[in-house]
């Protein structure tokens, strides 16, 4: 499974990059508004640092306006996919981007028929919102697995970003659905590294290892 990180924050990129585990980057419009930089430096930034796939989303209502957008927004680097919200109008702007080449990441997906219909308009990617669908009582992995079952059935080539992922047990259930890839926060990914048995492992490791050197001093 790949992982991407899902921030527009220069210091998290920087130090997943250095780890070595990211395989490209999720951005959203609250995320860059996070950032209060602006967005276009900010994504061009992310470009120089991240070579896989980075998701910069569209915020127009309409298709024209979303092409009109995606189309410099592409310029900024081979790897950018352009971020198209599931609707009527996101649909129609996938498919005419696919025409051109450009390859998109239809978000806010929140139904199993809603990522078929993106994968028949020619999303390279679909993101289904999962701890958004658990905020509300439903079961966001359930989703997930539907749609992995469903794109299998006929052989799509669109990939599942498991997106909204809010806890390490997201990340594993994706992996075990066989989901494509797996977007998380920063605070995620080093939830994932840890473990207390670890942390208490090496702690007793290292003061067995000063014990030992005290009595050999003796
Ligand atoms: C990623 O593509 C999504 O924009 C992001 O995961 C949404 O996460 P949230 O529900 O925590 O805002």
């Amino acid at each position: 499974m790949k992982i991407f990180l899902d921030t527009a924050n220069i210091q998290e990129i920087k130090r997943a990059v250095e780890l070595g585990l990211i395989d490209g980057v999720t951005t959203n419009p609250s995320l860059l508004s996070k950032e209060g930089k602006e967005p276009v430096s900010q994504l061009r930034e992310i470009v120089r640092l991240v070579k896989g796939p980075i998701s910069a989303e569209v915020v127009s209502m309409d298709a024209d306006g979303m092409v009109k957008e995606a189309v410099p927004l592409a310029k900024l680097g081979k790897n950018i996919v352009i971020k198209v919200p599931m609707c009527e109008q996101g649909l129609i702007a996938v498919r005419r981007l696919a025409g051109r080449g450009i390859r998109t990441n239809v978000t806010l997906v929140f139904s199993s028929s809603q990522a078929l219909l993106a994968a028949k308009a020619g999303a390279s990617y679909v993101s289904p919102f999962v701890g958004r669908i658990d905020d509300i009582s439903g079961d966001g992995m359930e989703i997930v697995g539907e749609i992995a079952a469903i794109f299998n059935n006929y052989l799509f080539r669109t990939e599942i970003i498991v997106a909204s992922i809010r806890h390490p047990l997201h990340f594993v259930q994706s992996a075990v659905i066989g989901a494509h890839i797996a977007t998380v926060p920063f605070s995620v990914l080093e939830k994932l590294m840890k473990h207390p048995l670890t942390d208490r492992g090496i702690d007793a490791f290292s003061k067995d290892w000063e014990k030992l050197k005290r009595s050999l001093k003796k």
